[in-house]
């Protein structure tokens, strides 16, 4: 069985006072884009096993290896798996690959084990994995807040169009959270509305990250790609999540195409939006 992991891009995230759980209070508006890793599952006779193309790790860091657990978990029993993975997203750069991965292990495991738990189900032993979890299961495009994890679901008229671009660094999130002072909670009305009536412009001005300075702080190269973007034509070009990617806004297919040609990155990939979350198939 073939499970396909979407990554997500950050449209708005805001982030208020760091909660006694450690955690911060955020705003977020998350959307699925069609930048996919690729996992098989086969059933076995019993344990578990990892194979990773790409570059991730195999041992009990990567977050396939937690999903797996707690599916176990959930489950009462140890049915066998073997997971081969086939990563394309940028890791450690915002794009949740990780989380994606996680998603569509517990989305793969649900259909291979005959677990019959509900999308629901899964979201929630999914926060127990990671903030960004919950919604790499849902995907589409959402309001998250709490720590991510409290989702509801936002129309988007029209697909949007991205290049999604990475500077050649990673990021560790609890490290720009850490040099993030913490301020007040923004309500992302403007892009909603932008979203809801499809306009284009309206979404670009809207984008917004309230870890971006603290991202670029730290890798300044993210400042110069989304320069490097908006003056390849790209309608808008904000960081995404904890970075150091970039996600820009562009008209539609073709203008995506040609803003990709103008830019040079160590990673680049035009994208468009999507409504749906991990798939079988
Ligand atoms: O939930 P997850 O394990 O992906 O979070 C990784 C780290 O990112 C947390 O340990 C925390 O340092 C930071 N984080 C945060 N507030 C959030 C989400 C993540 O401070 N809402």
């Amino acid at each position: 069985m073939k499970v396909s992991a979407p990554a997500k891009i950050n449209l708005h995230l805001s982030v208020g006072t760091r909660r006694s759980d450690g955690y911060h209070e955020v705003l977020s508006v998350m959307q699925a884009v069609s930048v996919y890793d690729t996992l098989s599952l086969s059933a076995t006779e019993s344990g578990f096993a990892l194979d990773v193309s790409g570059d991730a790790p195999e041992d009990e860091s990567n977050l396939v290896v937690r999903a797996t657990r707690a599916m176990w978990g959930t489950l009462g029993r140890t049915p066998g798996v073997a997971i081969a993975l086939e990563k394309t997203i940028p890791v450690a750069a915002g794009l949740a690959g990780g989380s994606a991965d996680a998603a569509a292990t517990l989305v793969g495991l649900n259909r291979l084990w005959d677990a019959g738990l509900s999308r629901k189900a899964l979201e929630k032993i999914g926060a127990s994995i990671g903030s960004d979890v919950p919604f790499c299961v849902r995907g589409g495009t959402a309001i998250a807040r709490g720590r991510g994890e409290v989702l509801s679901p936002l129309p988007v008229r029209k697909p949007l169009w991205w290049v999604i671009a990475v500077p050649d660094a990673t990021l560790s999130t609890p490290e720009v959270f850490a040099q993030y002072p913490g301020g007040m909670i923004i309500e992302p009305l403007e892009l909603v509305n932008a979203l809801a009536q499809g306009d284009v412009d309206a979404a670009g001005a809207a984008l917004h990250n309230d870890l971006a300075d603290a991202g670029i702080g730290m890798v300044p190269s993210i400042g110069s790609l989304c320069e490097r973007l908006r003056a390849a034509g790209a309608v808008a070009a904000v960081m995404s999540g904890s970075g150091p990617s970039v996600a820009a806004l562009c008209r539609d297919e073709t203008h995506a195409s040609q803003v990709l040609e103008r830019v040079d990155a160590p990673f680049a990939a035009v994208a468009s939006s999507i409504d749906h979350g991990p798939r079988i198939t």
